[in-house]
């Protein structure tokens, strides 16, 4: 069986041909991230403009890529939901048309769960059950996973996601948009011991996060910190590095106590800051020392992508899910109403 899946729910254009025999067989990102920088953050209306630019040219590209032509594609999946609502409508519409013109099924996939089942596209795939780390842009959860669909979340951001708090930060310290990866390639010239971040809602039993306290606390510290000094691109870097060290630390201790709340030994980390080089690091210590595994898409699949959405509408379509012509995109979509299967 073989699957086309389009990713649009927000700046990046994804594109991949998937086959549950062979496996990915392609795959094509196109990332707005110019587009959106003098803006310094994702500017809707343009995003689906973009998208819409770019899907068509992407498609035909996955396809040649994959060797593959229309008559051998089984299905089409596309991004339903969460996401820009714009964005979103981009690529339901030509998921749904290319569907209905090849007469194949279109599949409505679910962003996160995206994210959650992206490290299956790895050799070392984790099997169920397995605790969730979700880490991206617009989210920020724990979910205790039993199989596909099978979702309890235990905790969630209550006001910014972990990336949000990245990019906000970054842009203090007078990085370019988006800022995550940008901010922990300075945070590697930081120097420890010079800040101290709190590490939020960590004093206090639960598993929700929260993480715009450190955007505060980061802005707080760059105003009292001297920055005309010789020495201010240290200084910068110190703070990078104060910075993700808390947001690691914190993701840490939550992951922790899922693991222990749950009783279970293998950790899931997806979403666009799993590919942190820092938090990577850090929870692969932490299940030596608690004697489980961690597991982690590899870099190019913890960003948007494609792949993960072919991956995910494969899975769906094979226990029947379908969406009919008249289906809407869903702007927002909590990821535990998704049917078990
Ligand atoms: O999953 P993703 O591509 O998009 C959403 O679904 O939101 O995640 C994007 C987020 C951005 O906030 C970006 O700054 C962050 O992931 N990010 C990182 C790193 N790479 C991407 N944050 C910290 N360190 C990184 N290396
Ligand atoms: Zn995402």
């Amino acid at each position: 069986m073989r699957i086309l899946g389009i990713e649009t729910s927000c700046d990046e254009t994804g594109i991949a041909v998937y086959d549950d025999e062979q496996g990915l067989l392609s795959h094509e990102l196109y990332s707005q991230v110019k587009l959106h920088a003098d803006y310094g953050g994702v500017v809707p209306e343009l995003a689906s403009r973009d998208h819409v630019r770019k899907i068509i040219p992407l498609i035909e590209k996955a396809m040649a890529d994959a060797n593959t032509t229309s008559s051998e594609i089984d299905g089409v999946a596309f991004t339903q939901g969460p996401g820009l609502v714009g964005a979103l409508l981009v690529g339901s519409s030509v998921g749904r048309a290319l569907a209905y013109a090849w007469d194949v099924p279109a599949v409505g996939v679910h962003h996160m769960e995206g994210h959650l089942l992206a490290p299956m596209l790895e050799e070392s795939a984790p099997e169920f059950p397995f605790v969730a780390l979700l880490v991206s842009g617009g989210h920020s959860m724990l979910v205790k996973v039993e199989g596909i669909g099978q979702y309890e979340v235990l905790g969630e951001s209550i006001d910014d996601a972990a990336g949000e708090a990245f990019d906000k930060t970054a842009k203090l310290l007078g990085l370019d948009y988006p800022g995550g990866p940008l901010l922990a390639k300075l945070a590697e010239k930081g120097e420890p011991g010079h800040y101290k971040f709190p590490r939020p809602m960590t004093d206090r039993p639960g598993l929700d996060f929260s993480f715009s306290g450190l955007k505060t606390f980061a802005a707080n510290t760059i105003r009292d910190a001297d920055l005309s000094a010789d020495n201010a691109e240290q200084t910068k870097a110190n703070i990078a590095y104060a910075f993700q060290e808390a947001v690691v630390d914190t993701l840490i201790i939550k992951c922790k106590r899922a693991l222990k709340q749950t009783g279970m030994k293998r950790l899931v980390i997806a979403g666009g800051v799993s590919a942190n080089t820092m938090l990577r690091e850090q929870m692969k210590n932490l299940m030596a020392d608690l004697k489980g595994e961690v597991f982690y898409p590899s870099l190019a699949y913890c960003t948007d992508n494609g792949a993960m959405i072919a991956y995910a509408g494969m899975q769906r379509l094979k226990a029947g899910e379908i969406v009919g012509l008249s289906s809407q995109v869903k702007p927002r979509w909590p990821l535990d109403t998704l049917s078990a299967i």
